[in-house]
């Protein structure tokens, strides 16, 4: 296996790192045979790569293996937000590389700098991106990383603009919506539900991203999330914690 030196935009603060750690725990806990989980939205920019990357290394920091696949390949950001090299500056490819039969399964599996994190990286984008995604080549890199890690987390695509995000959903064990508290209506929430409901898979629960808290004057975001029920509120982004101090 490859290896890839990656580096992170910003260290979440302290109350992040709180907050990923109860999604990482309500994870946990859906049991054992809750390995191979996807992460898609209705629409574009509702947070779910970032909630995918600072979950994977929040799993890795608890001592567990965790490959983190990004599926997007319309718009893939993994590469740059993680300002990845390649070892010896090797070009490092990806899942359409894979996909397309031009790599190996064992030529897109990445290790990291990070211990405990693996990637498999999204590749160039290709004209084809539901077409490949759908040949069972897609299924057999999932259930390969299920032997190998102890969690698989999937980036996909946001439903409402392809149905990417339900083609993977058929070969994992979960699925968790990121939902943008002011970004998409609640009718809107349902209908992707529906979508995924109909792939088979089990939703497992919905982070609802970027809330917009009043705290003393200051409205800031916030990761919150539900698994099945309300959680509470949680902290979120280093800009939020710095105002949350200055009250
Ligand atoms: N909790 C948060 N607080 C503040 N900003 C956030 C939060 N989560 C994500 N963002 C910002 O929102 C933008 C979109 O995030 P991100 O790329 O993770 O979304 P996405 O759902 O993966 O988008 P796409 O559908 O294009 O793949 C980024 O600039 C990111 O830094
Ligand atoms: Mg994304």
């Amino acid at each position: 296996m490859e290896k890839v030196f990656i580096s992170f935009e910003k260290e979440p603060g302290y109350a992040m790192k709180e907050s990923l750690r109860s999604l990482r725990t309500n994870i946990q806990f859906c049991g054992d045979d809750v390995r191979t989980i996807m992460f898609t939205s209705c629409v574009p920019d509702e947070g779910k790569s970032t909630v995918v990357l600072d979950l994977a290394r929040s799993i890795s920091e608890s001592g567990k293996n965790v490959l983190l696949i990004d599926t997007d390949m319309r718009k893939s950001v993994m590469l740059r937000r993680l300002h990845a090299k390649g070892e010896n500056n090797k070009e490092i490819y990806g899942l359409s590389h894979f996909l397309s039969g031009q790599k190996t399964i064992e030529e897109v599996f990445y290790s990291t700098n990070v211990p405990g994190l693996f990637l498999v990286f999204s590749g160039p984008s290709v004209p084809n991106p539901t077409e490949i995604l759908e040949k069972s080549y897609m299924k057999d890199l999932i259930d390969l990383g299920r032997s190998y890690f102890d969690y698989v987390l999937i980036d996909c695509a946001p439903l409402g603009a392809a149905i990417d995000a339900a083609v993977v959903a058929k070969n994992c064990d979960g699925a968790v919506m990121v939902v943008e508290q002011a970004g998409v209506g609640s009718r809107m929430v349902v209908e992707c539900k529906k979508q995924l409901e109909a792939s088979g898979v089990r939703i497992l629960g919905a982070v609802i991203n970027k809330v917009k808290m009043k705290q003393g004057s200051y409205y800031n975001y916030y990761y919150k999330k539900y698994y099945g029920k309300y959680y509470g509120k949680y902290y979120g982004d280093e800009k939020s914690e710095k105002h949350g101090r200055k009250k």
